[in-house]
């Protein structure tokens, strides 16, 4: 077996990757307590102690409001924190993996999916520091991916950490009948997280670079929402509230393309797109 190291394996992520990985790799998957990822010896203590063939980095700070408030400790955990592993994955010639974000696209102006190669200046401290990380991390390690993963999705399971996502708020608000407001002028992806785990190993042999990893979606938020509050069985119009004033300056577009990381992997990483994963996600459900 490879010996993977999974950081951030206590998140809503990691939790999940750990279940669907740990017969099939040799985990390694330290608290945060055990490797500090802003710490520079602590990494490099802990990899040079156990030396990972394939290092998938997914401790960050994933709040991106959290980091427009925080913006000091989002640099040291989101950049700093990568720059850290990427080291320590050049020295022993490991395979580097680490997710960033959709938001890397946030501010963009044009419509219509996204690719890798779409001129981009984040608008967010969060996506400002994703877009860094990704370029140190290309500099300091020849072997990094990249991953611009969209928002991900899953109900609550015991023993993983979930936090509140498009599933669990709109479940919610039609369990206590609170009209819930989505912005018309947004378009983003939005995955199952079941599916982010089943492509990840394919990650692990991507030639070095950026790729998006998620749904596609073309629909806006609200029409997202709608259509899966209507998938549900629910009135949509009771329930889903068209938020035209959110984004005022420029339509908010961050929605990814998946063309270069299907070509990249000869097809073996595909997602649905965001309705058709709703689907599934209920279907798998119901069993
Ligand atoms: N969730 C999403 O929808 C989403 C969307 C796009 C991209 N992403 C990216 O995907 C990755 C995983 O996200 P997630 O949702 O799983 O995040 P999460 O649930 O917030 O988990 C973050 C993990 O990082 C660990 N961590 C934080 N700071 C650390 C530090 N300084 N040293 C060591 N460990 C530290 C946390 O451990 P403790 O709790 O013990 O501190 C936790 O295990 C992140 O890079 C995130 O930015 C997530």
């Amino acid at each position: 077996m490879q010996k993977l190291l999974v950081t951030g394996a206590s998140g809503f992520v990691g939790s999940r990757v750990v279940q669907a990985l740990k017969d099939k790799y040799s985990l390694l998957t330290p608290t945060h307590s055990e490797m500090e990822i802003t710490d520079t010896m602590s990494v490099e203590k802990y990899i040079a102690a156990n030396e990972p063939q394939i290092i998938l980095h997914l401790a960050a700070i994933s709040n991106t409001g959290y980091c427009e408030e925080h913006p000091d400790e989002s640099y040291r955990v989101n950049v700093q924190g990568v720059e850290n592993l990427a080291i320590a994955a050049e020295r022993i010639g490991a395979k580097f993996v680490f997710f960033s974000s959709d938001q890397v696209y946030n501010g963009c102006c044009q419509r219509g999916l996204l690719d890798e190669d779409t001129p981009i200046a984040p608008e967010n401290h969060y996506g400002r520091h994703k877009l860094l990380a990704e370029k140190r991390a290309a500099e300091l390690c020849s072997s990094s991916v990249a991953l611009r993963a969209t928002w991900m999705y899953d109900s609550p399971k015991e023993g993983m950490y979930t936090h509140p996502n498009f599933v669990t708020n709109i479940k919610r608000a039609i369990e206590q009948q609170t009209p819930l407001r989505f912005a018309t002028r947004e378009f983003r992806g939005i995955t199952w997280i079941d599916e982010v785990v089943k492509n990840l190993p394919h990650t692990f042999s991507l030639p070095a670079g950026v790729y998006n990893f998620g749904a596609e979606n073309r629909l806006n938020t609200y029409e997202t929402a709608h259509a899966y509050c209507t998938l549900l069985g629910h009135d949509a119009e009771a329930i889903i509230v068209a938020d035209e004033a959110r984004f005022p300056e420029h339509e908010r577009n961050i929605s990814i393309s998946m063309k270069k990381v299907a070509a990249a992997s000869d097809g073996a990483i595909q997602f649905c797109d965001t309705i058709a994963g709703l689907k599934k996600y209920e279907a798998n459900m119901k069993k």
